[in-house]
């Protein structure tokens, strides 16, 4: 049984992957599967915390015990995370948020035309929820953890990220073809805003969300 010590807290987790519509049938994505998110929340309800997911097209079934909020695009995830995060303790980032969207839905199925060539796709910035709520924390103290997929240098790039954030804790990944995405391992370094680096061996998704809790609550304290 894991130390209650996130009881009385209040935490904000985000999980999966945005769409982005093009269409009413098509949409911008990424492979994130929520699964690292899911066992954020559930190791965090099982150390004692009241957990807001913020899940984006997950096919996982609901925690028991979260309070489960599901969202399709990044603006909705940005307008359900700063509600949630109004009152929050700590806010962990894990979901793949698009960074572009397409600049115009189309309000109908976009179709093929004879003999002329597709229009292209104008995107759009999403904005940025993870340096966002860093840069205006809704409390003194409320400890914001992001994450970051990089395929080289993955150490510097991820210091720099977190510098560029502004987030007090980033999970920094490596990712290829077949690591990661959809799988129910993970390995990965933690950078502390504090210079600290926390490495995770290759393991279950639930033993780098225990470290991520690990360091919150020591934060919190
Ligand atoms: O910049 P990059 O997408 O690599 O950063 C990843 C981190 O930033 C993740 O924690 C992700 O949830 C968050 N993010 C965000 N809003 C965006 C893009 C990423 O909050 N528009």
């Amino acid at each position: 049984v894991a130390e209650p010590d996130l009881k009385g807290r209040h935490v904000v987790v985000s999980a999966g992957g945005t769409r982005e519509p093009l269409d009413p049938v098509r949409f911008l994505g990424n492979r994130s599967s929520g699964k690292q998110g899911y066992a954020l929340a559930r190791t965090a309800a099982a150390r004692g915390a009241r957990v807001t997911l913020v899940a984006a097209n997950t096919g996982l079934p609901d925690p028991a015990g979260v309070d489960v909020v599901r969202i399709g695009t990044a603006v909705q995830l940005r307008d359900a995370v700063l509600k949630a995060a109004q009152d929050a303790d700590a806010v962990v980032m894990a979901a793949a948020v698009a960074d572009f969207r397409p600049a115009t839905y189309a309000a109908g199925k976009i179709k093929k035309q004879d003999g002329q060539d597709p229009d292209p796709i104008v995107l759009v910035r999403n904005p940025d929820i993870l340096a966002e709520i860093s840069a205006d924390r809704a409390r003194p103290g409320q400890v914001i953890v992001g994450f970051a997929a990089e395929t080289d240098d993955v150490l510097a790039n991820g210091r720099k990220k977190l510098e560029r954030k502004g987030c007090d804790l980033l999970v920094v990944n490596e990712v290829g073809e077949s690591k990661t995405f959809g799988s129910e391992e993970n390995e990965a370094v933690v950078l502390g805003a504090d210079g600290s680096e926390t490495p995770v061996p290759h393991g279950p998704k639930e033993a780098l969300a225990e470290t991520v809790w690990d360091l919150v609550a020591r934060r919190l304290r």
